[in-house]
């Protein structure tokens, strides 16, 4: 099992990555937790994953003595609303969810950014799991306390930092993934490579075995775990991890949020960013080619279908940029990320001249 821990100063917590794990989920929980376990907890999770795992769910809490009553969410990002979170809201009420209670949030990104920010808002903060069932949630959302809900004027504009107490991570839940979700997963990954780790990232070149997910996933916790520990509100280091990002928000919009998932729009972005900092003198010649060989081993499209005279003035949207800049994520080269503020005319070059 490997076991990384998030050392923050406040709200330390440890995340458990094992295949296999979900059968031992419950013995896990009732070792965190102990005596204080609730009478009984709430799970959070969608239709997908209930369908698929609410029998091996079901028996290992039961096992560990854990009674639990499932929320079973409409699987997909309409779930992450306002309207649903009042309706979780709800049904808190009427299970009398109390402050000493327990949140468990089963699911991929959708499921645990909304039972989290369900939990850090009900009665001001209960505690709360996550066990994630998407690769993209196993390397990067259930970790790093960043929980959301979507509102008609953008995606998580309604927010809080809320760290989990516990992460249970069990790969063997990625073999019913759809392939689409898995490779959007594996953008991250290769994020991860392309923002710290040369290693990680040059092992990317080949798809990787079912047998080294466990460790690939170990890898990218251990290196958000470490920005995170450093820099837990995303106010300098943390931004690193938006690699690619603000040029994949862009594709995200311009293909209305449904042409092109998060990790496809994050694989283009990613490349263009190596573009422009090679454009710009910042960027080791070559890096852009190398991300390319890398997410087309991983099965992702790295041509961007928009120009950039369309992109532009969506990433003036993006809500990291401060007043008159954005602030680009580039690469030094492979495995060696640094923030740089690009006025607009400075942007301009950057993408080739707009
Ligand atoms: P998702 O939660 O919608 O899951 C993708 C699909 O896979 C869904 O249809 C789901 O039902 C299905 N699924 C989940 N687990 C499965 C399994 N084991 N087997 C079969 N099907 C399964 O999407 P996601 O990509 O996991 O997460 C995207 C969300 O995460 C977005 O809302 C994004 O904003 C958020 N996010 C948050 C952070 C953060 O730091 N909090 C970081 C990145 C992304
Ligand atoms: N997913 C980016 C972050 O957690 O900061």
């Amino acid at each position: 099992m490997i076991r990384q821990s998030v050392a923050l100063r406040e709200n330390a917590y440890d995340i458990y990555i094992r295949e296999g794990l979900l059968g031992d989920c419950g013995a896990l929980l009732r070792e965190r937790f102990g005596e204080s376990l609730p009478a009984e907890a709430v799970l959070i999770t969608d239709s997908n994953v209930w369908a698929r795992y609410a029998s091996p769910m079901r028996d290992s809490l039961a096992r560990a003595g854990i009674a639990f009553k499932p929320l079973v969410q409409e699987a997909g990002e309409g779930s992450k609303s306002l309207r649903n979170l009042a309706r979780l809201y709800a049904a808190f009420a009427d299970l009398r969810l109390r402050r000493d209670g327990l949140i468990i949030a089963f699911g991929g990104g959708v499921i645990g950014d909304l039972a989290g920010f369900a939990a850090a808002t009900w009665m001001r903060g209960v505690r709360f799991v996550q066990i994630p069932t998407t690769l993209l949630a196993q390397v990067d959302s259930s970790v790093g306390g960043k929980t959301a809900v979507n509102t008609r004027a953008g995606k998580n504009l309604v927010g809080v930092f809320y760290q989990p107490a516990l992460v249970l991570t069990d790969p063997a839940l990625l073999a019913g993934l759809p392939a689409r979700e898995f490779r959007c997963g594996m953008a991250e990954v290769v994020k991860y490579g392309a923002i710290r780790s040369k290693r990680l990232f040059e092992s990317l070149r080949l798809a990787p075995d079912p047998a080294e997910l466990c460790a690939i996933i170990g890898e990218c916790c251990a290196i958000k775990a470490g920005i995170v520990e450093r820099d837990a509100f995303d106010t300098g280091e943390r931004m690193l991890l938006n690699f690619g990002h603000s040029f994949g928000h862009a594709i995200e919009a311009l293909g209305g949020f449904h042409r092109h998932n998060h990790g496809e729009a994050v694989a283009m972005g990613m490349t263009l960013a190596a573009e422009a900092g090679e454009r710009l003198g910042l960027t080791a010649r070559g890096s852009a080619n190398a991300l390319r060989e890398v997410l087309a081993a991983q099965g992702l499209e790295t041509d961007c279908p928009y120009a950039p005279a369309a992109l532009l003035p969506r990433m003036d949207l993006d809500k990291k940029n401060s007043d008159g800049a954005v602030r680009l994520v580039l690469l030094a080269a492979p495995g060696e990320a640094f923030v740089r503020s690009l006025d607009r005319a400075a942007l301009r070059e950057a993408m080739g001249g707009v």
